[in-house]
C-alpha cells in the first residue's frame, strides 16, 4: 500500500511516498481494517515529525508513517456496522509507538475508536474532527466547571479552539474566545459571548477583563499562551493547556492540568451527527492529495489557515 513516510526528523522534505505490506488483521486480534479515503494533517504531525517529540517516542524512531485523524471505510465487520460502513476515528499514535499512522491506504484500529460518518459528511470534514473535537470536549471534562462558569477559550480561530468555544457555549458557559479579530462576527454565531482579539498578553488580559471583571473560572489553552493569562483567572480557577509543553506556572490555587486527547468512538459519534445536523461546524482550509503531504505540512507550519488541512488518499 502507499504511504507517507518520515524519513529522517527535519523539515516537510522528509516525507517521502513509499510503499509498506497491507496491514494484516492476524497480526492484531480485535482490530479491524479500514480503506482510508482521509487524513487530518494535526499540529502534532508537525511536531513528531521536526523532531520535537522524540523524547516521548521511546524506542520509535524514523522512518515511521505519521498522522492520527482519519476517514474511510470498513474492510472488516464490527458489531453493529458492517464491511462497508463509513467511519472515522483517531489513531493514539504515540501511545500506540507502531509508527504506523494514517497517511496511508489501510490502517489497524481498535473498534473503540471508530463512529459512523452519517451520509451527510463527506470524508474530508470527518477526518477533521476526532482529534480535535475529542480533545475540545476532554479539555472541558478536565475543567469539570459548573453551568454558568466563565470560559477563556485561546486559539478560538484555529480547529481545536474553535471545536472547544461551541462545545463550551453548549454546555452553557460563558465563553470568552481569543481569536483573530476578522474572526469576530463567525466565533459570535459559534457561541462565544465575548471575543477578544489577539495581541500582546497585557492587552488580551484587559481584553479578558473588559468581558469578566471578577476574572475567568477556567481557561482552555489551545494557543499556548500559558503563564501570561494567569492573570485573567480566578483564584481556585483551573486552566487546561492543549498539551504539556507549554504549563503555566500554578499560583493562587489555580488547578493546571494539561488535557490528552483520547480515542472515544461513541462520543464521536454523537458529534458527528451533530455536525451532519449542523449543530457542530468543521472548516476544513485545503485539500491536498496524500502525495503532497509535504506542501501540507509547510501550509500548516506557515500557520494563519482557517481550519485542517485533509489529505485525500
Ligand atoms: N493534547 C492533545 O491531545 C492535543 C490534540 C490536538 C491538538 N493539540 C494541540 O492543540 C494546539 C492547537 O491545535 P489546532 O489543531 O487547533 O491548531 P491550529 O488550528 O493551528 O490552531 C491554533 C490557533 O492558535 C492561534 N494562535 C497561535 N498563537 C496565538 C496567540 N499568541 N494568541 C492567539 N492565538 C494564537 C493560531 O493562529 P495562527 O495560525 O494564525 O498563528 C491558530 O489559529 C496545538 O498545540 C496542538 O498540538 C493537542
Amino acid at each position: 500500500m502507499r504511504v507517507v513516510e518520515v524519513t529522517a526528523y527535519g523539515g516537510p522534505e522528509v516525507l517521502r511516498l513509499g510503499r509498506r505490506p497491507e496491514p494484516d488483521p492476524a497480526d492484531a486480534p480485535g482490530r479491524v481494517r479500514v480503506r482510508l479515503r482521509a487524513a487530518g494533517v494535526n499540529q502534532a504531525d508537525l511536531k513528531i515529525r521536526s523532531g520535537r517529540f522524540a523524547g516521548v517516542l521511546g524506542e520509535l524512531a524514523p522512518p515511521f508513517v505519521l498522522g492520527y485523524d482519519f476517514a474511510g471505510t470498513l474492510l472488516d465487520p464490527v458489531p453493529g456496522l458492517p464491511v462497508g460502513t463509513r467511519v472515522a476515528g483517531f489513531v493514539p499514535w504515540i501511545q500506540e509507538g507502531t509508527g504506523a499512522g494514517t497517511y496511508a491506504e489501510t490502517v489497524l484500529v481498535e473498534p473503540g475508536w471508530l463512529a459512523p460518518v452519517p451520509d451527510s459528511v463527506d470524508f474530508t470534514d470527518a477526518a477533521s474532527l476526532p482529534l480535535s473535537v475529542l480533545t475540545a470536549a476532554q479539555a472541558l471534562d478536565l475543567m469539570a466547571l459548573p453551568e454558568g462558569s466563565v470560559v477563556l477559550v485561546t486559539g478560538a480561530s484555529g480547529v481545536v479552539g474553535r471545536f472547544a468555544v461551541q462545545l463550551a457555549a453548549r454546555a452553557g458557559h460563558r465563553v470568552i474566545a481569543l481569536g483573530d479579530a476578522g474572526d469576530a462576527a463567525e466565533l459570535g454565531l459559534l457561541g462565544a459571548d465575548g471575543v477578544v482579539p489577539r495581541g500582546a498578553p497585557e492587552d488580551v488580559v484587559t481584553g479578558v477583563l473588559g468581558f469578566a471583571p471578577e476574572r475567568v473560572d477556567g481557561v482552555f489553552d489551545a494557543a499556548l499562551i500559558a503563564d501570561p493569562l494567569l492573570p485573567a483567572v480566578k483564584d481556585g480557577g483551573v486552566f487546561v493547556p492543549a498539551s504539556p509543553e507549554r504549563m503555566p506556572a500554578g499560583e493562587r490555587e489555580i488547578r493546571v492540568e494539561a488535557v490528552a486527547g483520547r480515542p472515544d468512538g461513541a462520543r464521536l459519534r454523537e458529534f458527528l451527527d451533530l455536525a451532519a445536523a449542523g449543530g457542530l461546524a468543521t472548516r476544513v482550509a485545503d485539500v491536498l492529495p496524500l502525495e503532497e503531504a509535504g506542501e501540507a505540512h509547510r501550509r500548516a507550519e506557515a500557520g494563519h489557515r482557517p481550519g485542517r488541512i485533509v489529505l485525500m488518499i
